[in-house]
């Protein structure tokens, strides 16, 4: 049995439809139809040939996955960093795939599909813009832009040369958040007003703090090229390695976590829109290291129909936790359980505010309501019944999903959920709270001159 493969217990519980609520476990859902835990046989006609260019710590993971997404070749990989040519090659499995410094070759060739770029989040826009005039589909790492503005050259960039894209959150194309979308469109939460995510993690890596590798020099890297428009300055390791600490190639907590809660979030509540105005605050505490931006931060977002609240705290392994707050009930992801929880708003005699009644009134009023209500099952058994928790499968990896996704999409040519428009949306979340942030001012949306004001 493959390690994604149901027990015949799990798959009664699913393929019944007999989802039934349980408090002792949770159920485990069935993989989709695409993924690498159920593929669908794809045409040999049907291959896609796609390079990557970016194949650093997540370029090396996309390329890992995508063997085992069927129907996929990797043809060519890219990077500045030349040791990483062979981690590249070693993670798709094939020494022999061609490697290259310069992305522009790779958008040359006539045999490449699709790109994937897992390239600083500085680099995406002018790569996904060279890319889709090339005629590649993207598929492009979140956060899709480092700027407002780069955003919407993108989304235009796509348009224009009509490309399937599709940004890098995963989450979008997992089945435990398809289960939990698919609950909040159900109604069963009630109107949603409030919903809270954090994303915690204590320790050096989790800060971004990663060894720098003892062969990277100036000879080993490309450093003009990796600077790209950000200032030029001399050669320095820490930049290249931990650029996630500065602002001119990442977004901090924002760009790198934010992201994947708001790209979540949109996903299950079905809001593909920019969040109204933010408000941040936060800190560097604990890691003082020359880093640009905080260790912890917290922000709330305006939505039409909700608010948002969310923090990302790099001094505390809180790990990762999305919660809707519905008049009916409550749904909670903690990191890979999703857990639906009904309110119970059953009626029920007041009982607080009649304390200040005389006895006679107060109990002339139960009488009236107890004829007027007939007798509900006990409280504790009506709500533990109606519980509902869901887990994934052993061994589930969304990112195989994500990828199939978008690789199908190439082959169909229609648009994924994640699209420009999707991912420029999210993004632009994480750049409204780093404006609140950095200004320490609340960061309105100006959706007329698409840009963010001081509020
Ligand atoms: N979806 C996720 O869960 C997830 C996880 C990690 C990282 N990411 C995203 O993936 C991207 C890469 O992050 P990482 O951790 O792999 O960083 P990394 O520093 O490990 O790797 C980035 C690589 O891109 C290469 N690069 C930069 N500009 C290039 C160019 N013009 N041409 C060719 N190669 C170029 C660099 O040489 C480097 O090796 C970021 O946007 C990050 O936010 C997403």
């Amino acid at each position: 049995m493959s390690k994604n493969s149901l027990t015949r217990r799990q798959f009664i519980h699913i393929g019944t439809g007999a989802l039934a609520a349980t408090t002792v476990g949770a159920n485990v859902l069935q993989p989709h139809l695409l993924s690498a835990a159920a593929p669908r046989p794809v045409a040999p006609s049907d291959t896609v040939r796609f390079a990557s260019i970016g194949t650093g710590i997540r370029g090396c993971e996309l390329l890992k996955a995508s063997t085992q997404v069927p129907g996929v070749e990797c043809v060519a990989v890219c990077d500045l960093y030349d040791s990483r040519h062979m981690a590249a090659q070693e993670a798709v499995g094939n020494p022999n795939v061609p490697a290259t410094r310069d992305y522009r070759s790779i958008l040359d060739r006539k045999d490449v599909d699709a790109v994937i770029i897992a390239a600083m989040d500085h680099q995406h826009s002018h790569i996904f813009q060279d890319a889709c005039a090339a005629g590649k589909d993207v598929y492009c790492e979140k956060p899709m832009s480092h700027t407002v503005e780069e955003g919407f050259a993108m989304v235009e960039a796509a348009h224009k040369a009509n490309r399937i894209v599709q940004i890098g959150s995963q989450r979008v194309s997992s089945i435990l958040y398809a289960k939990a979308k698919e609950i909040y469109d159900s109604g069963k939460l009630g109107q949603v007003t409030a919903i809270q995510a954090y994303w915690d993690r204590n320790s050096p890596s989790g800060a971004w703090v990663y060894p720098i590798p003892p062969d990277a020099s100036e000879k080993t890297i490309d450093w003009v090229a990796f600077l790209g428009s950000a200032p030029k300055r001399p050669y320095d390791p820490v930049r290249f390695f931990r650029w996630r600490c500065f602002t001119d190639y990442g977004e901090g907590l924002g760009g790198d976590l934010f992201v994947h809660l708001i790209s979540g979030i949109h996903y299950i509540s079905g809001t593909n829109t920019i969040a109204e105005r933010a408000q941040s605050s936060g800190g560097l505490f604990h890691f003082k290291d020359g880093r640009e931006f905080p260790d912890l931060i917290e922000t709330i977002y305006d939505y039409p129909n909700f608010r948002v609240s969310l923090r990302c705290n790099l001094n505390n392994d809180g790990g990762e936790f999305i919660a809707f707050y519905g008049t009916q009930g409550s749904l909670i992801i903690k990191d890979s359980t999703l857990t639906f929880k009904p309110e119970d708003t059953r009626p029920r005699p007041e009982g607080y505010s009649t304390g200040g009644w005389p006895r006679a009134l107060r109990e002339q009023y139960l009488k009236q309501w107890h004829e007027e209500h007939p007798p509900t099952p006990a409280l504790a058994s009506h709500v533990d019944e109606l519980e509902e928790s869901y887990t994934v499968p052993a061994g589930y990896s969304d990112v195989v999903d994500h990828e199939a996704n978008f690789f199908n999409a190439v082959r169909t040519r229609k648009p994924v959920t994640e699209n420009e428009m999707f991912g420029n949306h999210a993004a632009i979340g994480c750049h409204l709270a780093n404006y609140a942030y950095f200004n320490k001012s609340i960061a309105v949306w100006d959706g007329t001159t698409k840009k963010i004001v001081k509020g």
